[in-house]
């Protein structure tokens, strides 16, 4: 390929998937801010990209898979560079609202934190092989050296082909997420062959002699060797197969850390989306908690965790979609028994309806979780314009070298 056929631009700012956006808009992958780049445009992608004149926040790859590894899409930039970049899309997008905060040091989860993932497993010819995505592609990385994973999702990695050997078709590779718990790997598995008698029992065996503490295959149990437990302050909670947890340890003790401050010396507090009870738990150390959720299997997992647990106060749950079904101030404010703080942690779409009824309830404080600061900055409007005071965000980032953003941040009510 000639130099002529190649495209230079200089690369001005990230878009939202992390890649370097140049005029046109030509997106450029793995560049950053200030960078001259060339390549080859194809439509509004540069591909075969060169670094003419790199960035003085580029770094060296920390991890050796980065460069055909799918999994992160950051690791060029430096640390510093990653956290500005990620205060300032939520600045920003507070800003397109007309709004304007208090942002504490952001926390960022240290390397190999990550204690769940998502691995694309498939046979090959000689055994199988796991890893994640190349970018943009279907081919598999193998990623036995990752710096994002906890060490023992890496220990799956060899479990992950053990069952892709058993149950895989030729076709379609595995999804196998694999969460890292108190007792051990909890494996679930999707795009497997059909269960047969003669498959159940092979991975049974797996199961046993790698130490699986639970492995599902679709929406079926396989094996339970010891119940997959988390621990959510005073309480050990079994969730339900490939259930939410935050992604890090040290992003979710960073979050509930935000929510126990905001929320500090109310005797009664909503929880709302609550999963399996991250925050409903360590919040019931103090206070009497109602945990509201969509789904009926979480809440069953948060409510036997709390029955064995000691020494928590009183916890409530309702399954209801919040979404079509918001609580509304009279379940917010019964009669003598009103909520003196709410934790909302919403999926990427936000709470429109929900934020709209505690507003009109007037709960007294709010701690916002957001995995998405354009539906964040939305409700957040949403709050201000009904009298509340946006004292402060923090921004977690839990997805270390992703593109993804997250946040706590407090409400309360102006007198
Ligand atoms: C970001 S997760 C937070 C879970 C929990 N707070 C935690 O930290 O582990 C969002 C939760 O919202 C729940 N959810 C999604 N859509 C919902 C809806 N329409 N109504 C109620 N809950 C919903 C999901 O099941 C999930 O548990």
């Amino acid at each position: 390929m000639t130099d002529a056929a190649r495209t230079t631009a200089t690369i001005s700012r990230l878009g939202h998937q992390g890649d370097g956006v140049a005029d046109g808009p030509l997106f450029s992958p793995r560049t950053l801010p200030g960078e001259t780049v060339s390549g080859i445009a194809e439509g509004s992608r540069l591909t075969n990209v060169r670094i003419e004149t790199p960035s003085e926040h580029r770094v060296q790859p920390p991890c050796r898979h980065y460069k055909s590894c799918g999994g992160c899409q950051l690791q060029h930039a430096s640390d510093a560079f990653v956290a500005a970049w990620k205060t300032d899309v939520v600045r920003n997008a507070l800003s397109a609202q007309g709004l304007a905060t208090e942002f504490r040091p952001i926390h960022t989860s240290p390397p190999q934190s990550r204690r769940r993932a998502t691995l694309a497993v498939r046979r090959t010819k000689k055994g199988a092989m796991a890893g994640f995505h190349g970018q943009a592609s279907d081919v598999i990385t193998e990623i036995p050296d990752c710096q994002l994973l906890e060490p023992a999702l890496l220990a799956a990695l060899p479990v992950a082909e053990a069952l892709a050997m058993a149950g895989a078709s030729r076709k379609a590779p595995l999804a196998v997420t694999v969460t890292a718990s108190d007792a051990g790997l909890d494996m679930l598995v999707r795009n497997g062959k059909p269960l047969d008698g003669r498959l159940r029992i092979e991975l049974a065996q797996l199961a046993e002699q790698h130490r699986i503490a639970r492995l599902t295959w679709e929406d079926e149990p396989v094996a339970m060797e010891q119940p997959p437990v988390q621990s959510f302050g005073a309480a050990r909670v079994c969730p339900p197969p490939g259930a939410f947890l935050q992604a890090t340890r040290e992003g979710e003790a960073a979050l509930l850390a935000g929510v126990l401050e905001i929320t500090r010396g109310a005797k009664r507090i909503v929880d709302l989306f609550a999963g399996c009870g991250t925050f409903s738990l360590p919040l019931a150390q103090a206070a009497e908690v109602h945990a509201v959720e969509g789904e009926r299997g979480m809440l069953d997992a948060l409510d036997a965790g709390w029955r064995k647990a000691k020494g928590l106060k009183k916890v409530t749950t309702a399954t209801r979609d919040l979404f079509r079904n918001p609580l509304l101030p009279e379940d917010l404010n019964p009669f003598g028994a009103a909520f003196e703080a709410a934790v909302i942690d919403p999926p990427r779409a936000g709470a429109e309806a929900q934020i709209a009824q505690l507003a009109k309830a007037r709960t007294p404080a709010v701690a916002y979780v957001s995995c998405n600061p354009v539906s964040f900055a939305r409700d957040a409007k949403a709050l201000i314009s009904a009298g509340y005071c946006l004292d402060w965000v923090q921004v977690v980032d839990q997805f270390r070298w992703s593109a993804h953003t997250e946040l706590v941040a407090q409400f309360t009510l102006e007198d």
